[in-house]
């Protein structure tokens, strides 16, 4: 080689030297080749998965995607907005997004969506603190146990279903069966410092009905709100269930008692299977990829006590079982995972008893530990009673029954109006914890003096007729 060729090669190599002066690596930016459904794939582009990415479009607009996945030389992003203006062709950049969010008390009573941007018009989210997308979990050892009951304003729950602090349960219902209206009930009534709402994969009209009506003023100034709606891309969905869950645990992690309500975690799953569909990940169970049943219990599990002394995050998750069903992939791993499930039954909705709540299907795994002994017999009593109307209930229709034949029985027919009673709500209607335990307690022992004087008494009265909302 000869000199003059040596110098040509230096002085090349020399464009190159200033990037070892740079703190962190050049970015590799790369081209967009392909779109396919929501799908876009680019080349020559070094970024990890989970990256933010722009991508450019002609006229300076742009669309901001996130790396799903990679295939050899290609990767594979997601759009977080709608778009439209795509071409082959159009730059990808990665965007430095470490730099989080921007969250402290004064973002009570904020809307944002997914990316944390807010949707309510009041300006930039103001706080001392920024948070990113993930927290670190809470060693499992650490976390303290569920140990106080949570009162949640619904009588049917504080009374028969009781809820821990820290606690995470799911609300099951078909769709139409009245999970957004127990959900606003609770944001209102609950007893806690803050509330977080996550209304994901919903129609857009019930965000501000939610907003607007069913959280009102008043329930907003201790909440933030974040929404994606059905019409939103998946990766926002997603994010929007992320985000909701985060910034609960940060206000957990100041030491807040908080309550995370989630409508819908089947949204939040399905938004997962689009992902992974479009990404090529195979469907196994009905539909659903495996993925999903990963992506639910990581979500699930961000929730829950923090270690002693430290905040709680009490959440409840809608599922939707679709068509009534409760095997569905989704409603079957998210039971499994929870600790506890409100069962909404659309019978009892079709017959005008709001809440719905199916006692029977319904449990809290951890009521023993949060109630004391007396509450929790006349909890078992109640459902006895329940059980024992719904088996004979035929025959009671029918005046089939031979009043004084069994004297359980009796006493469940007695008491079974006081019973749906008990259950029954209005939307306005608030019921402390306190009262509630009261008056499941003197139903009881109204219904055993009853039944006492029931057994004195020569004949049996005769049976009484099939009250509204007999199952
Ligand atoms: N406590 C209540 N008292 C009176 N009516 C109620 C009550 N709860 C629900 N409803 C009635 O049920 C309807 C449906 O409730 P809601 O919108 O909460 O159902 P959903 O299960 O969230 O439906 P979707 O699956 O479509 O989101 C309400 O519009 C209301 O009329
Ligand atoms: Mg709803």
């Amino acid at each position: 080689m000869t000199t003059s060729e040596h110098r040509t090669i230096d002085q090349r190599l020399a464009r190159y030297r200033r990037f070892s002066l740079l703190d962190t690596p050049p970015v590799a930016s790369g081209r967009l080749t392909r779109m396919v459904g929501l799908t876009l794939e680019a080349v020559g582009l070094r970024a990890s998965v989970g990256q933010q990415c722009r991508v450019v479009l002609p006229h300076g607009a742009s669309l901001d995607a996130e790396v799903v996945g990679f295939a050899e030389d290609k990767t594979f992003l997601m759009p977080i907005q709608k778009f439209d203006g795509l071409q082959p062709g159009a730059l990808v950049v990665p965007v430095d997004n470490s730099k989080g969010l921007v969250m402290g008390k004064e973002c009570l009573g904020r809307i944002i969506n997914g990316l944390g941007v807010p949707l309510d018009g009041k300006g930039p989210l103001k706080g001392d603190t920024s948070i990113g997308l993930n927290a670190e979990s809470i060693n499992p050892l650490h976390r303290h146990p569920i140990d106080q009951p949570l009162d949640v304003g619904i009588r049917a729950i504080n009374g028969l279903l009781t809820v821990g602090k820290g606690q995470r349960i799911g609300l099951f219902a078909g769709s139409g069966v009245g999970k957004s209206v127990l959900l606003g009930m609770m944001t209102k009534y609950t007893v806690a410092d803050v509330v977080v709402v996550g209304l994901i994969g919903e129609r857009g009209r019930e965000v501000k009905e939610f907003i607007d009506h069913i959280l009102g003023p008043e329930g907003l100034k201790r909440a933030v709100v974040v929404a994606a709606p059905a019409d939103e891309a998946p990766l926002m969905r997603l994010r929007a269930a992320q985000l909701a869950t985060r910034v609960a645990e940060y206000f957990r992690d100041q030491g807040s008692s908080v309550l995370l309500l989630m409508d819908s975690l089947t949204r939040y799953g399905q938004a997962q299977r689009e992902i992974s569909l479009a990404i090529g990940e195979p469907p196994a169970t009905k539909g659903y990829p495996p993925s999903v049943f990963a992506r639910i219990p990581e979500l699930v599990e961000r929730a829950g006590n923090a270690a002693q002394g430290g905040g709680s995050i009490t959440a409840f998750y809608t599922v939707l079982t679709e068509g009534d069903d409760l095997q569905d992939p989704i409603a079957d791993s998210a039971r499994a995972i929870l600790d506890g499930h409100v069962v909404l039954s659309r019978q009892l909705a079709e017959e005008g008893i709001y809440p719905a709540i199916d006692i029977e299907a319904s449990i809290s795994r951890v009521m023993p530990s949060v109630v004391s002994d007396g509450h929790l017999k006349g909890a078992l009593q109640f459902k006895q009673l329940l059980a024992r109307y719904r088996q004979n209930k035929d025959l009671i229709a029918i005046g089939a029954y031979n009043p004084g034949s069994d004297p359980v029985t009796d006493r469940a027919i007695e008491r079974y109006p006081h019973l749906v009673q008990f259950v029954s709500q209005g939307i306005q209607q608030k019921a402390p914890l306190v009262e509630s335990v009261s008056i499941l307690q003197n139903l009881l022992t109204a219904g055993q003096e009853a039944g006492a004087k029931a057994k004195g008494q020569e004949p049996p009265r005769a049976p009484p007729k099939k009250p509204p909302g007999a199952r």
